[in-house]
């Protein structure tokens, strides 16, 4: 079985940028350290593609895959296997659904899509079962509070795989919550195996002290995204 992690940010996201101070390459060494074999770089609506960062995971033998975390509709959405000229050609689920014909190499993971932020799929995972190969259940959970219930649940009704990632942003959150996966360590065969749901997850809670400050970061960078917008289309 081969320990994932699937869902990363680094240090020139262009979107989380300010909160995470790391590079792909301390990230690899932090993941070489708690024995991940296959790790997935993330940046918001940026494909990151460096041959020095693969060469540089494939040297402590992880396998480095490189995707983006996509807003389709405003709703984060995992992509992998595609390049980031396609990836910014996919901002609705029309384009999801058209790219995913073109590109059927291409695996889509709806990114924790129960939880209570406006960028979460929610109700568009079940509406559109055939546009996400694989569902995410999310670090970000406490024993009293845990959304992937909702997913888990619907995941078992609609035969759909599961994902465990721990939506990285400090080095420290790697290893909370991971995937298991079946599969040889080649990018082919881990993304069949994910869309065969040969995935195993590995999940401990968050502490409480944790949740508050990542509940804190992510209403930062809502508030910075919602001015951003105000200033790029300031109302009449
Ligand atoms: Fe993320």
């Amino acid at each position: 079985m081969l320990k994932a992690e699937l869902h990363t940010h680094i240090n020139i996201d262009p979107l989380d940028y300010k909160f995470v101070d790391y590079s792909a390459f301390q990230l690899i060494d932090r993941a070489a350290e708690l024995n991940f074999n296959v790790l997935a770089i993330t940046c918001h609506n940026y494909v990151y593609d460096d041959p020095a960062a693969k060469e540089y995971a494939d040297k402590k033998n992880i396998l480095l895959l490189f995707g983006a975390e996509k807003d389709v509709d405003g709703k984060h959405t995992l992509l992998y296997n595609i390049n980031h000229e396609v990836a910014q050609t996919i901002n609705t689920l029309d384009d999801l659904r058209r790219a995913r014909k073109e590109h059927p190499e291409m695996l889509v993971i709806a990114a924790h899509p129960f939880h209570y932020y406006s960028s979460c799929h929610k109700k568009n995972i079940i509406q559109h079962p055939d546009l996400f190969d694989a569902w995410e259940y999310s670090f970000f959970y406490a024993s009293f509070f845990n959304p992937n219930r909702k997913t888990m649940r619907l995941a078992k009704a609609y035969h759909k795989p599961l994902v465990g990632n721990s939506d990285v942003h400090k080095l420290k959150d790697i290893g909370r919550t991971y995937t298991l996966i079946d599969a040889a360590p080649r990018e082919e065969e881990v993304f069949k195996a994910i869309k065969e749901g040969k995935t195993k997850i590995i999940t401990t809670p968050v502490p409480v002290p944790e949740l508050i400050r990542i509940t804190c970061r992510a209403f930062c960078v809502g508030l910075r995204k919602k001015w951003k917008r105000r200033r790029e289309h300031p109302s009449p």
